[in-house]
């Protein structure tokens, strides 16, 4: 089990310290939300973000690409430190290229989901992928609710996985929290992101840690 939260929930006055505070706390991954305002109603922040926060902190840096043809931008986030870059499928004109444009830069690749979109588009590319992303919300914002809906998204993805043979990660986003994570991981899900309930927790070791032992 992978804990990855995501700093769109922190201060971004002070996110160096933020990404510390999660890092001291026990995460493994920092998930960090870029957003285009074209492909979700909401704007984030860039690369340059990205490579300031890479020498605060130990952690790989697991970027959530949340923008219009996100294959323009894989360079720029290899450089600034990505480690695994997570692309919307909904948003990629040609998917393979884009896999193997993050492959090339030196990243994980890993594909993205919308609440929406079926499972089985990502199946004539797991094969290339380290991970793939079940949005359990739509795109966009923290802090919204679970949607159970979407389990059987997961669940169909890691039985074609195992069928397979494949030592593929699955990724749930949203509305993640001590009450909902065992629904994601009793059907699949093997890396947790989770904003609100991380960064708004008094104790951010113990949210961490229970979400890891659910
Ligand atoms: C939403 C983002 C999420 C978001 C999750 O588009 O991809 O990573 O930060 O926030 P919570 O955990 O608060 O639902
Ligand atoms: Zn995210």
């Amino acid at each position: 089990m992978l804990i990855s939260p995501s700093i769109l929930a922190s201060d971004f006055s002070r996110l160096a310290e933020e990404v510390k505070s999660i890092e001291n706390a026990g995460a493994d991954l920092v998930h960090i939300d870029v957003m285009d305002g074209m492909f979700v109603p909401n704007i984030t922040l860039g690369a340059p973000v990205v490579s300031c926060l890479k020498g605060k902190t130990s952690l790989p840096f697991d970027v959530h690409l949340m923008i219009e043809e996100p294959v323009r931008y894989i360079d720029d986030f290899a450089k600034a430190g990505a480690d695994i870059i997570t692309f919307h499928i909904e948003a990629a004109k040609d998917v393979k290229a884009t896999i193997e444009k993050i492959k090339e830069a030196g990243c994980k690749p890993a594909i993205s989901i919308k609440p929406d979109t079926p499972a089985d588009v990502v199946f004539p590319y797991i094969d290339e992928l380290y991970m793939v992303l079940v949005m359990t919300v739509e795109p966009g914002f923290g802090g919204q609710s679970f949607m159970r809906e979407t389990m059987p998204k997961v669940r169909a993805i890691r039985d074609e996985a195992t069928k397979r043979g494949l030592d593929l990660r699955i990724q749930v986003d949203g509305g993640i929290d001590d009450k909902t994570v065992t629904e994601a991981t009793s059907n699949g899900a093997d890396v947790l992101v989770a904003g609100s309930y991380v960064f708004k927790a008094a104790d951010r070791k113990a949210a961490i840690e229970k979400l890891r032992n659910s």
